[in-house]
C-alpha cells in the first residue's frame, strides 16, 4: 500500500520504516529539514536498537523516503498517519498545537486529491480530539467531508522506547478506533502481516484505551515504589516481594521494578492529561493523582540518601529516562541534577547515549565521571553500570549495580 506518515519522531519513524520493511511504499514528512536530510542519508536522528540497519535496508530497497513536502506525500499515498508530538502545556494539560497544524496542513494537501483517502491519528490525544480537532481542521482546510470523501481512524501506539522495533514487529494488539468502515478496512489491510488481535472501537474509545493503558502502567510503578519504601523499613527485598506477587496470573510481573520511577515523553504527560481531562469532565482520578505524587518525590529521596553534598563532587551515572534510549524528556535524572545543583554539589555526569541536557556539561566516559568524586548516584539502568570501578559510596536508584560494597539502594 502507499503510506505517508506526518512526524518522524520515535513513533512516526519506527512505523514508517516498519511498514516499508513489510513491503509498503512509505513517505515520512517532517517540518525539520535537518532531520529529513539525516533520515534520507541513513542516519537515524534517534537512538533505537535495530533502527540503523532497518533504515538502511528500506532506503536501499527504494520504497522509503523522508520529505518536508506534505503535498507530495499526500498525493503519493492512500493512507496517512498523524504521529506528531502531543506535549504537556504549562498547566499539565495536553498541548495540541502540533496536531492542529498537522491536520490543517493535511487538509490543505488533500484539497486536490480525487481518490478516497484514509487519515489515521496515531499520536496520543485526549478522547474527543480526533473528532473535535482533527476532523474539523481537515474538513475546513480541504472542503471535503469526513466519512464521505475521506475516512478517519484512531490507532494508538503502544511501542516502548528502547524496544520500539521489537514492539512494532510484535504488537500485543492493534486498536482501531474508526469513523467509517472503509477506512478501518484500509487500516486492517495495511496491518495484515500482524497476527495479534485487532479491536475495533469508536474513535474516542481508542483514544481512551491509550491513556488508560499508560496511566495503569504508571500506577503499577508507583505502587511498586510505595511498597518498596515500606519494604526497606522492615528489611524486605521489594524485588523478591514483587517476584512472588507477579507469579499470580491475575497480576502479571511487568512494571513492578521499584526505583527512581517513571519519566520520558509519555507517562508524565499522559498521566497529567488523564487526570486533567477527567477533572474537566467532573470525574475524580484519585488513584492516578496519587501515582503522580508518589513519582514526583522520588528524586528528592535519592538526593536525601546522598546526605550533605554541598561542595562535594558527585558522579551522576545515567541521564536518559531509561536504558536503551537517548530520550531525556522529563527524565527523573534531570530532576535529581536540579536538586544536586540547588544543594551546591559539583556534578560530573555521564550517559552513553542520552541527548543533551540544557546547561549540563558531560563527561565522555564513566571513569571520567568517577574521577575525584566522593559519591556516585546511578540514575539509569544501563548495563555498563553493573560494575562501577569506584571505592566511594554508590547510591543505586535502579537496582542495577552488582558490586555492593559501600552501597545503598534507593529502596533495597
Ligand atoms: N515516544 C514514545 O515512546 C511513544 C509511544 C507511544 C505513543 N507516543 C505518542 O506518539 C506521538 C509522537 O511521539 P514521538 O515521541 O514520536 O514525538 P517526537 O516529538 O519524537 O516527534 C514528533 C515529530 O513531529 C514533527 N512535527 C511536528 N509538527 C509537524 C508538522 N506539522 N508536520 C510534520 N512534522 C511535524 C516534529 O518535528 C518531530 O520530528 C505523541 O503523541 C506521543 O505521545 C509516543
Amino acid at each position: 500500500m502507499k503510506v505517508s506518515v506526518i512526524g518522524t519522531g520515535y513513533v512516526g519513524l519506527i512505523s514508517g520504516v516498519g511498514y516499508a520493511s513489510q513491503g509498503h511504499d512509505v513517505i515520512c514528512v517532517d517540518v525539520l529539514e535537518e532531520k529529513v536530510a539525516k533520515i534520507n542519508a541513513g542516519e537515524p536522528p534517534i537512538h533505537e536498537a535495530g533502527l540503523p540497519e532497518r533504515l538502511r535496508q528500506v532506503l536501499d530497497k527504494g520504497n522509503f523516503k523522508a520529505t518536508t513536502d506534505i503535498t507530495d506525500a499526500i498525493e503519493n499515498s492512500d493512507i496517512c498517519f498523524i504521529s506528531v508530538g502531543t506535549p504537556s502545556a504549562a498547566d499539565g494539560s495536553i498541548d495540541l498545537k502540533y496536531i492542529e497544524q498537522a491536520s490543517k496542513d493535511l487538509g490543505t494537501a488533500l484539497k486536490n486529491k480525487d481518490s478516497y483517502f484514509t487519515i489515521v491519528v496515531k499520536s496520543t490525544v485526549t478522547p474527543g480530539t480526533t473528532e473535535g480537532t482533527v476532523i474539523k481542521n481537515v474538513e475546513a482546510a480541504s472542503g471535503k467531508k469526513a466519512g464521505q470523501d475521506f475516512g478517519v481512524c484512531m490507532n494508538p501506539e503502544f511501542l516502548r522506547e528502547g524496544k520500539a522495533i521489537e514492539d512494532f514487529d510484535n504488537p500485543d494488539r492493534i486498536v482501531i478506533g474508526r469513523l467509517d468502515e472503509k477506512s478501518s478496512e484500509a487500516l486492517k489491510a495495511l496491518n495484515k502481516a500482524f497476527t495479534c488481535p485487532v479491536l475495533e472501537t469508536p474513535l474516542s474509545t481508542a483514544e481512551m484505551i491509550k491513556y488508560v493503558s499508560n496511566a495503569f502502567l504508571a500506577v503499577k510503578i508507583s505502587y511498586a515504589n510505595e511498597v518498596a519504601e515500606f519494604c526497606k523499613k522492615i528489611g524486605a527485598d521489594p524485588y523478591e516481594v514483587f517476584k512472588g506477587v507477579g507469579m499470580d496470573k491475575r497480576i502479571n510481573p511487568a512494571f513492578f521494578n521499584s526505583g527512581l520511577g517513571w519519566g520520558g515523553s509519555c507517562f508524565p504527560k499522559d498521566t497529567k492529561e488523564f487526570a486533567a481531562a477527567a477533572k474537566r469532565e467532573g470525574a475524580n482520578p484519585r488513584i492516578v493523582d496519587a501515582a503522580i505524587e508518589t513519582n514526583k518525590i522520588l528524586p528528592s529521596k535519592i538526593v536525601e540518601l546522598a546526605g550533605d553534598v554541598s561542595g562535594k563532587t558527585v558522579a551522576v551515572l545515567g541521564l536518559a529516562f531509561k536504558a536503551g534510549t537517548d530520550d531525556v524528556r522529563e527524565s527523573q535524572a534531570v530532576e535529581v541534577i536540579k536538586l544536586l545543583n540547588e544543594k551546591g554539589a559539583k556534578i560530573q555526569a555521564y550517559d552513553p547515549e542520552a541527548s543533551e541536557v540544557e546547561g549540563l556539561e558531560r563527561e565522555e566516559t564513566m571513569e571520567k565521571a568517577l574521577e575525584g568524586a566522593e559519591i556516585c548516584l546511578v540514575l539509569t539502568e544501563w548495563p555498563e553500570f553493573e560494575n562501577i570501578p569506584f571505592s566511594g559510596k554508590i547510591i543505586d536508584g535502579r537496582n542495577i549495580v552488582e558490586n555492593r560494597e559501600n552501597y545503598e539502594g534507593l529502596f533495597w
